[in-house]
């Protein structure tokens, strides 16, 4: 798209003006041109000012300037190169035609792998607010991974291991008969978790009974290991069913269970490497001063989840061949993640610079306090894409009443909502929750994209024209948007180069309100009969990269709405 236009360009200026690179801009104002050579660092050389320059060069590049260029003009210290128009929507509609599922792939990946660790939701527990975003910014990222041409890994790395489960099987025991674990296993397992914490609070004597059913379930007991593979199996039927309904796949689930038996030849690789250190009588390795030392094996002998988190970095590059290793984990984790990747550094894993720690914020909803699955007092993912489907139910019966598949479609928009919000914010930040924006169809939301999408299709379903580029368009908000439409592979490469969905969420914003300002000034179907092929084009255009860049984002968009 843009970008080969842009690399074309570069080589005409270089061998013209006999300059070894050439770095081009885009303009603020598409008036002044698609593309900006910026010529201030001659001024030196050249002894002259840069407007100068930039006059001397638009001279000497408009002699010979390639068909496809209609001028070349000096602003400032730039020299500006405008496209044809015919040009342009003829490159811009091949591209349509040709390649409707791969339509601005890159290759720059191939032969690269990147493994994604996202989700991890911890077993016996519901998946909070924060796996959610865990969940669709790993998916997301992923997607964007695959559009750069990588070879992917996407992994769901359970919490599946530690003292918790023996807490959880001595519930069980004593317990569980308590409970419908028939008619409503997870529930039931959760209130389960809950009971025991509160219970632990005032009876001190159950934290020790739970770390020797742990003792037993680390020595494999049979009668244990059944029950916490009881517990892995109800989890993750709940998780699936959620994970259905966001359509989230993963290559790989695998918990930290996985590397029990990778704990022992780590710990002897952090001996060997001569950094492992006794303090208090634990295991350690101590980091910079600005940084606590990073705990690897407790005075009683228990690994920790660095441990694990060392151990399964290791396994991801050396056995999963990892290029690229990210971690979508929310901020909170910030430090134990800079631990981690300093120890593989200091164990001498020059790959530890490929670790990358994909941070997120915390949502805030007015009424609820911060969330702490023990308590019980936590916002469940689940609770929250319920009670979305529902918002968006109840807008579609007000607003089309009488359309079929309403529950199909209410899903799509109340869980496209939910995870287009999530993708649209800087991830980094903290994000104040509100239904009314999440949900607005006229808003920067997720709607608004499928809105817009469900829009065009309806322009398109409405004629018997077919779309074909015929003529030229030439009003301002047509070359806006087909500009616009230009760009979109460099929001995928952007995207993913800096782990960015929010950049694609937004450009998809960005080309609805363009498409949205043409419609609201131009006929499409009853204005210029010779016109209508071209604009019919330029909708389908307009569907075909809304709906793979939502793709992209992980959100299906309907027929309908
Ligand atoms: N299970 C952890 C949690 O819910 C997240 C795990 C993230 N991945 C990792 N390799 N540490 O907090």
């Amino acid at each position: 798209m843009i970008e080969e236009l842009k690399a074309q360009t570069a080589e005409f200026i270089k061998k013209t003006l006999k300059v070894d690179s050439v770095d081009l801009e885009i303009p603020k104002n598409l008036e002044h041109g698609h593309l900006a050579y910026p010529v201030f660092s001659f001024a030196k050389t050249l002894k002259k000012a840069p407007p100068v320059i930039a006059q001397e060069f638009s001279k000497a590049l408009s002699e010979g300037k390639p068909e496809y260029v209609e001028s070349i003009n000096p602003l400032g210290g730039y020299v500006n190169v405008l496209f044809k128009n015919e040009f342009l929507q003829a490159f811009l509609f091949k591209k349509i035609s040709e390649n409707e599922n791969k339509l601005g792939y890159s290759s720059r990946g191939q032969g690269k792998r990147v493994v994604i660790d996202y989700s991890s939701p911890n077993v016996a527990k519901p998946m909070s607010i924060g796996h959610l975003r865990a969940t669709v910014i790993g998916q997301a990222i992923r997607n964007l991974a695959v559009t750069q041409g990588y070879e992917v890994t996407g992994l769901n790395y359970l919490g599946d291991w530690g003292v918790q489960f023996g807490k959880l099987a001595w519930a069980y025991m004593n317990w569980g008969n308590e409970y419908p674990f028939k008619e409503k296993p997870f529930e039931s397992l959760y209130n389960l978790y809950v009971r025991f914490h509160e219970d632990a609070e005032k009876n001190k004597e159950l934290e020790k009974e739970g770390s020797l059913v742990f003792k037993r379930l680390e020595e494999n007991d049979p009668e244990i290991s059944k029950l916490w593979k009881m517990f892995l199996d109800i989890s993750l039927k709940e998780y699936n069913r959620i994970y259905g309904l966001l359509n989230i796949k993963f290559d790989l689930i695998q918990g930290e269970s996985f590397h029990n038996k990778d704990l022992e030849p780590t710990v002897d690789l952090l001996r060997e490497a001569g950094i492992l250190e006794e303090s208090d009588g634990a295991q350690v390795v101590f980091l910079g001063e600005d940084k606590p030392p990073c705990i690897i094996k407790k005075s009683d002998g228990a690994s920790l989840y660095a441990t694990r988190d060392l151990a399964s970095a290791i396994y991801r590059k050396k056995d999963l061949k990892a290029d690229k290793i990210l971690y979508v984990v929310g901020v909170d984790q910030t430090l134990h993640f800079q631990q981690v990747f300093e120890v593989l550094g200091k164990m001498g894993f020059g790959w530890s610079k490929d670790c990358h720690h994909i941070a997120f914020g915390m949502y805030r909803f007015k009424d609820i306090g911060r969330m702490s699955t023990r308590k019980g007092n936590v916002v469940f993912m689940d609770d929250v894409l319920t009670k979305a489907i529902e918002l968006a139910k109840k807008i579609i019966k007000e607003k089309n009443p009488d359309l079929k598949n309403q529950d199909e479609i209410a899903r799509l928009v109340g869980v496209g909502a939910i995870v287009f919000h999530d993708l649209l914010g800087d991830r980094v930040k903290n994000v104040d929750f509100d239904w009314d924006r999440v949900l607005d169809f006229e808003g920067d939301s997720g709607p608004y994209v499928q809105y817009t999408i469900v829009r065009c299709k309806s322009i398109l379903r409405k004629s018997d024209i077919l779309p074909k580029f015929e003529k030229t368009l030439n009003t301002k908000e047509e070359q806006e948007l087909v500009n616009q439409l230009l760009h979109y592979s460099e929001y995928l490469k952007n995207g993913f180069e800096h782990f960015k969905p929010n950049l694609l969420a937004q450009y998809l914003i960005d080309t609805c309100r363009a498409f949205n300002l043409y419609y609201a000034k131009h006929k499409i179907l009853t204005g210029d009969a010779a016109l209508v092929p071209s604009r019919l084009m330029l909708v389908k255009a307009t569907e075909t990269i809304l709906a793979s860049g939502l793709k992209v984002l992980g959100i299906e968009s309907p027929a309908e709405m």
